[in-house]
């Protein structure tokens, strides 16, 4: 069975379609990019997944329990709270704008949700941390603010700081779009790390070479639909769809 499932999903702002039918499965360790053009529907997509967006209509599982599901009169309904927090564990988010806590240094921006949401013991994190900040190259940095980091610095904490809630599934909306093209490549080196891992994500990107590097699969999503899917090969060597290969003509 396909680790995430979601299946036809519909989203409406002020009664703007903003997706269509929109459907992903993708098993464990499975890599996907999603790309497309601005307002396609992509962040939309991905937060959905994440609980930041509820939908209106179409059905969520992750590993094989359902966080939401439409009944044959078109009603959504969710798990209950438990259920919903047990499946938001489960997977570690990284945007655009890192939104590190700015009074605590890095170390503590990592040991906060161990400590607060699994009641672990600073004992206990404390390795955890500084694996992963050995991970992303900062152990040296632990007792800084993230105001004294870089851009590039603070997206590395963020990713050790989502990845310090051990998830199964990591969603990316953009990590580098906010960075000096200088910036760029460490976080990307980061995630491509956790792709050597064989850590499970879903990466939505502007990064074309990126993503064909990374992936296992791409996505091209525009108007709230998905216009094509394929291996990194078949979508920048030979795009179907007109609109996948105007597309890529622009960024490439
Ligand atoms: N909270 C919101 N309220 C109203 N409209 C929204 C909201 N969030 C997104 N939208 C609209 O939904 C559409 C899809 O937006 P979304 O952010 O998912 O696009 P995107 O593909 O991630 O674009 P980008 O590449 O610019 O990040 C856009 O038309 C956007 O204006
Ligand atoms: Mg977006």
């Amino acid at each position: 069975m396909a680790f995430v499932n979601m299946e036809r999903i519909e989203k409406q702002f002020n009664n703007q379609t903003v997706l269509k039918d929109v459907s992903l499965q993708m098993n464990k360790g499975e890599i996907v990019s999603i790309i497309g053009p601005s307002g396609s529907g992509k962040s939309t997509f991905l937060r959905c997944l994440g609980q930041l967006e509820t939908i209106d209509g179409g059905a969520i599982t992750v590993d094989g329990i359902t966080l939401v599901s439409t009944d044959s009169s078109g009603m959504v309904h969710y798990a209950n709270k438990q259920t919903m927090h047990d499946l938001l564990l489960r997977m570690g988010m990284v945007f655009q704008s890192f939104n590190l806590f700015p009074h605590m240094t890095v170390l503590e921006n990592i040991m906060v949700a161990p400590r607060m949401v699994k009641a672990m013991k600073d004992a206990e994190i404390l390795p955890i941390a500084e694996r992963l900040l050995n991970k992303v190259g900062l152990w040296e940095k632990r007792d800084m603010y993230p105001s004294r980091l870089s851009g590039g610095q603070q997206q590395r904490v963020a990713i050790a700081r989502a990845l310090a809630m051990n998830p199964e599934i990591m969603l990316f909306d953009e990590p580098t779009s906010a960075l000096d093209p200088e910036l760029t490549g460490e976080v990307l080196k980061t995630i491509k790390q956790l792709a050597d891992d064989h850590m499970t994500m879903i990466i939505v990107t502007h990064e074309m070479n990126f993503a064909r590097e990374v992936s296992d699969r791409i996505i091209f999503m525009a108007d709230g639909v998905i216009q094509e899917e394929g291996s990194p090969e078949q979508i920048f060597t030979n795009p179907q769809s007109p609109r996948t290969k105007a597309f890529l003509e622009n960024m490439l």
